[in-house]
């Protein structure tokens, strides 16, 4: 059964076949309109999202699909203590395909292990959100026409912005991909990120602290949100908060086919002046997700096996370094489930949590 948790679960080949699906479903809405028929998507959503629900929703509905669902965990069963792990073994007897957003790392990965229908990660705590980059791939693709040989500056909350580690990791697989990390030293992208990016031979990076040293050499600019809802501490988030700015006067010097992306929602930090300014790509970012999840959608549920046996809970191979190590990230959801504490060996010869990459100590 094959599910999309992390962006690397799928094979350049496999993003670039989902990325020219999107495409064709653009160019040929009515043919699509029924693929979907008698299919039903549930939405589990434990942590607040307009677009990212709505498009899925919105996308399996284009497709001729149904689908159930929840967004505020408090009116489901979680409210009485239930876990990730039975919740979704009992929404696979009333769907076909579960799109997962939870606050905590690596809950949708242990929705995979024991779902037996796909699962797609629809972002988990700060860690990963793999449908926002084949948002991001496909808005790159039709603006730019390529994903290689470009320099792109991901500018504000690297920390905890789960949009940018996903869309770093699906770019760092390209040639010529240079990267400028743009963010205070509070914000800064996480170890694990940096550990990643600095192995990879082929992906340059450099860590800047104002947008205006790097503005002329970008091709796309990458806009976050300082996520207020991911702080433990309110001083530490005041401190931060209006750190990086987007205004006109800033994109002077910026290339006339330079794009912008944000992944939404905005607070400030691009001001309203730059909405109208033709390199301003986020909201047709916002279209180009509904197109991409239809594709993804119609992807697994053509992959998934149409025999379901009834998943057993899970026993861990030889993959995994099982139940010897303690993930120390109270984010993860290994601090709070009963689940198996899964690490994989890096080949650097650390252990890193499979659900949320935190090295062991
Ligand atoms: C982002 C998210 O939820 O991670 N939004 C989205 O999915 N479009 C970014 C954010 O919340 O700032």
């Amino acid at each position: 059964m094959r599910h999309l948790i992390d962006p690397t679960d799928l094979t350049v080949r496999e993003t670039e076949q989902i990325v020219a699906l999107a495409e064709d479903i653009i160019a040929n809405r009515a043919k699509y309109s029924e693929v979907c028929k008698g299919k039903k998507l549930a939405t589990l959503f434990y942590e607040p999202s307009t677009r990212t629900r709505l498009s899925f929703t919105s996308a399996m509905l284009e497709l001729g699909g149904q689908v159930i669902g929840f967004s505020d965990a408090n009116s489901s069963s979680v409210s009485k203590g239930e876990t990730v792990a039975d919740t979704v073994r009992v929404i696979r007897c009333f769907a076909d395909i579960i799109a997962m957003r939870h606050f905590k790392e690596g809950a949708p990965l242990v929705a995979s292990q024991y779902a037996g229908v796909p699962v797609i990660n629809a972002g988990d705590g700060s860690h990963s959100h793999p449908t926002q980059t084949l948002t991001d791939l496909l808005t790159i693709k039709r603006e730019k026409g390529r994903f290689d040989h470009m320099t792109i500056g991901f500018c504000g909350d690297l920390k905890f912005g789960r949009t940018v580690h996903s869309l770093i990791k699906a770019l760092s697989r390209y040639e010529g991909i240079k990267v400028f990390l743009i963010s205070p030293e509070e914000l800064r992208l996480p170890d694990y990120m940096l550990a990643e990016m600095s192995e990879n031979s082929k992906l340059e990076f450099r860590e800047v602290r104002t947008m205006e040293e790097v503005m002329p050499e970008l091709d796309v600019l990458y806009m976050t949100r300082v996520q207020k809802e991911r702080f433990l501490d309110e001083e530490e988030f005041d401190r931060v908060k209006n750190s990086f700015v987007l205004n006109p006067e800033k994109l002077l010097t910026a290339k006339k086919d330079m794009i912008i992306l944000h992944p939404l929602p905005r607070v400030n930090e691009i001001t309203r002046a730059v909405d109208n300014d033709p390199r301003a790509a986020y909201f047709r970012q916002v279209e180009n997700g509904k197109f991409v999840r239809m594709a993804l959608i119609l992807t697994l549920l053509r992959w998934a096996d149409e025999n379901r046996p009834f998943p057993h809970t899970p026993v861990f191979n030889e993959e995994y370094v099982v139940n010897e190590l303690v993930c120390p990230n109270r984010r993860c959801i290994s601090a709070t489930e009963d689940v198996d504490q899964l690490f994989r060996r890096m080949p650097d010869g650390t252990c890193r949590c499979a659900y949320c990459e935190t090295k062991a100590r």
